[in-house]
């Protein structure tokens, strides 16, 4: 599980939540905020709470523009706050997403490969970059010591026409090799969609939006089973392609054109 930045439960009370839950990866997503100390404090925060690795998200130097969210005026329920991120809010907006004016604010939009290399120096903890989609990049992450990077288009929420991720997934893994692991998400929707981005090289698949239609339905129970079901279906997919493992997923699956 990668926890957000602007999780409505701090850090903390989610990394004690789940010890002894057999959590064997839970990680930390952050946004640099123009606000170094405070980027500094998420980062102390989350490794002193537990948290494994450090996820940078590097896809949203802006917000995309939501026409829904704008709308709508989307602000966050009164009663939920930015539990991470120390009474700042997401602010009221007419004709305009909140969401969208508190990335304008907060967020530094001019982040470059100086500052990863900032964040490197402030943690020991493994850093995973998320929102690479060009194998040049996912080979930039490689030369600046990260260990992971996800291929990612935000599940389509930023950049309208972006590359889906299941087509740049291969060049990307061709370019770093094993230098660092790949994973992937946006788009992912059932055990076959992850059996294909395992056979394309994908460490690992992410999914976003499915866990919450399972909350939203059932809360917790309705997200074991969105979980349940995925797993499902890549097990039987796996025995219906003939891999017994997961190492045995491979290219050979795949078609290409
Ligand atoms: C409601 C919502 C909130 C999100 N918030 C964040 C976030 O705070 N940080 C982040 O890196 N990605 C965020 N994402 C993007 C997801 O991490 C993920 O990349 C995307 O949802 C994957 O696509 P999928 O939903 O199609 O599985 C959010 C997505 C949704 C739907």
């Amino acid at each position: 599980m990668i926890l957000s930045t602007m999780s409505t439960k701090s850090l903390e009370e989610v990394a004690i939540t789940v010890k002894g839950e057999n959590f064997h990866h839970l990680w930390f997503q952050l946004y640099i905020h123009r606000d170094r100390s405070l980027t500094r404090t998420l980062v102390q925060r989350a490794e002193a709470a537990g948290f494994n690795a450090l996820c940078l998200t590097v896809d949203v130097p802006v917000l995309g523009r939501r026409e829904r969210d704008r709308q709508n005026n989307f602000t966050l329920p009164f009663e939920l706050e930015l539990a991470n991120l120390s009474g700042r809010k997401i602010p009221e907006t007419v004709g305009e997403s909140g969401v969208f004016a508190y990335v304008a604010q907060q967020f530094d939009p001019g982040l470059t490969w100086k500052d990863i290399d900032w964040l490197r120096s402030q943690t020991k903890l493994p850093l995973v970059i998320k929102g690479i989609l060009r194998p040049d990049d996912a080979v930039r992450a490689v030369e600046h010591g990260v260990q992971g990077v996800i291929v990612s288009n935000h599940g389509g929420r930023q950049l309208d026409g972006a590359i889906a991720t299941i087509d740049a997934l291969s060049d990307v893994v061709a370019a770093v090799g094993d230098r660092l692991d790949v994973l992937v998400d946006s788009g992912f929707r059932r055990g076959t969609d992850v059996l294909k981005a395992l056979a394309l090289g994908a460490k690992a698949v992410l999914v976003g939006r499915p866990v919450l239609w399972g909350l939203s339905v059932a809360g917790e129970t309705g997200v074991r089973q969105v979980l349940e079901i995925l797993r499902d279906e890549l097990s039987i997919a796996m025995a219906l392609s003939g891999c017994r493992t997961i190492p045995e997923i491979d290219a050979s699956l795949i078609k290409q054109v």
